[in-house]
């Protein structure tokens, strides 16, 4: 009897030793994380971004290093991880936005204005922004507008006006630099920083790769240049004609770098006048082999691999094999790798049809779907594929898997993107995004 009382005491002393410890824990722990969100906040400056193919967040990165060089420290965040705990605690954030599609936010922040509570008072925060964009668009810079009016409305008091950059040209750059290195009384950033570096390439190879279609010519370019050092999902810039008075044309580079090839599929590009685009039909028609074009990469982070084992899905259409293609090839050996291309007809349009069998074959490519829109038997578009094998898509999801995404946006990837919104819900699609295992480039 005594013995099971000595027992209780001592179990009842440890469990309150257990509990207060366990108070001790979270004691310390809250005191710790009050000092970091003070520090965060009060002493540091932060820079937001939104970027969809890596300009802005590039651009924050930059200006992230010219603080600390400074002896300023400043953090970055995404868009999306921007909490109403940062808007509250913060006393000025810069912003550098991007805008896609047709004036709107980039996939990652597309949700960021209709989460944030319309209840948030933010008079004590001081903004600035930047918005890149190109006056190409009706929508010039829409997004950057948008996020001030309605931080504004909310009551945040502009710092200094919202600026823009058009088509990440230097001057707009420049100007900008030396506008927030006063703001924050840094040193400007060296002019020559933004310029983009050129190299050269030499054209070497062209296939048509759709010789028989209806489709405009879709074209393989080989170059030989001795610069290789992009990554799988970047893309590079051209002036049609190597003529520096033309706007750039962007490509996705369609090579691994350890190939010893540059190579991009490019489609000749024709309005409805039938006339063929600048660059595309310099590029498919007119660029003789031996010649060379000037170009300029262009890192694309939101579009670079995840490198893992675990699955990876890839979707594309037409000429946005380009920009999968490198992917593919470097996928680790033994990873399931699944594709889905779109095209218009399987007797004509079966395009790197001899590659992609291979990789089929040899289980590099674990599921090839091709999705042609005018098949006379069954015309399927690359998000029917979606809709018919939604087990195999969400138990590859579950497995871990990422997906990319690439090629024209109005023709494929809106479509893509409300079927896997329909599909997986509007939540896990954000997660995805989230988590980088939703990889798009559209355009
Ligand atoms: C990220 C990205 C990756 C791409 N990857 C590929 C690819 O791998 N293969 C491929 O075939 N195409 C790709 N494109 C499309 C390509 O950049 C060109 O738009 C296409 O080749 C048409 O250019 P063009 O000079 O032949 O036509 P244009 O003579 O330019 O005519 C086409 C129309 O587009 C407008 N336009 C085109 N480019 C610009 C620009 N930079 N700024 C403003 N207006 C413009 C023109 O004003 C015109 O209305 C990609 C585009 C982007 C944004
Ligand atoms: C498919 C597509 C749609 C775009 N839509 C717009 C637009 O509506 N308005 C605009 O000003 N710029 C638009 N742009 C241009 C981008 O904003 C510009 O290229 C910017 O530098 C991209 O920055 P980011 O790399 O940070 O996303 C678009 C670009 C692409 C590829």
């Amino acid at each position: 009897m005594f013995e099971i009382v000595a027992d209780s005491t001592r179990q009842l002393m440890a469990a309150g030793l257990l509990l207060s410890y366990c108070g001790f824990c979270i004691w310390v722990w809250r005191g710790y994380r009050a000092k970091q969100q003070v520090h965060t906040s009060i002493n540091d400056r932060l820079i937001v971004w939104a970027s969809q193919s890596g300009n802005a967040q590039q651009l924050t990165q930059q200006l992230q290093q010219q603080l600390i060089t400074a002896g300023k420290p400043a953090h970055c965040l995404a868009l999306d991880q921007l909490s109403t705990t940062h808007l509250q605690h913060s006393k000025q954030i810069i912003f550098i936005v991007s805008t896609f599609g047709d004036g709107e936010a980039p996939d990652h922040a597309r949700l960021f204005l209709s989460r944030l509570s319309a209840d948030c008072n933010l008079q004590h925060l001081q903004i600035h922004i930047l918005g890149l964009g190109d006056s190409g668009y009706p929508d010039f810079c829409a997004f950057a507008t948008q996020l001030q009016t309605r931080l504004v409305t909310q009551g945040a008091h502009v710092c200094l006006p919202l600026m823009t950059v058009d088509a990440m040209q230097a001057s707009d750059l420049e100007l900008w630099n030396l506008q927030i290195a006063q703001l924050l009384s840094i040193p400007a950033q060296a002019s020559s920083h933004y310029q983009p570096a050129w190299f050269t390439a030499t054209l070497i190879e062209r296939t048509h790769l759709n010789p028989f279609s209806t489709s405009p010519g879709l074209y393989k370019l080989r170059f030989k240049t001795a610069h290789n050092t992009w990554q799988a999902g970047d893309t590079l810039l051209i002036h049609p004609h190597n003529n520096p008075d033309q706007h750039t044309r962007e490509y996705s580079i369609a090579s691994s770098a350890q190939s010893n090839y540059l190579e991009l599929i490019v489609r000749a590009h024709y309005d409805e006048n039938n006339t063929v685009g600048f660059c595309s039909g310099w590029l498919c028609h007119s660029l003789n082999i031996h010649q060379s074009i000037e170009f300029s990469p262009c890192s694309k982070p939101n579009f670079h691999a995840i490198h893992n084992s675990k699955p990876a899905i890839f979707i594309g259409a037409g000429s946005g094999i380009a920009g999968l293609r490198a992917h593919i090839a470097e996928r680790p050996t033994l990873s399931q790798n699944w594709l889905i291309l779109g095209e218009r007809s399987p007797l004509t349009d079966k395009i790197l049809a001899e590659e992609l069998g291979q990789w089929h074959k040899s289980q590099h490519l674990t599921h090839l779907d091709y999705a042609f829109s005018r098949d006379p038997i069954s015309p399927r578009y690359v998000q029917d594929y979606l809709h018919e094998h939604q087990q195999r898509l969400t138990d590859w999801l579950t497995q871990g898997a990422t997906i990319y995404l690439c090629g024209s946006l109005q023709g494929m990837g809106r479509g893509v993107q409300h079927t896997l919104t329909q599909l997986l819900g509007e939540e896990q699609m954000y997660n995805l995004q989230q988590q980088g295992r939703y990889r798009a480039d559209l355009y």
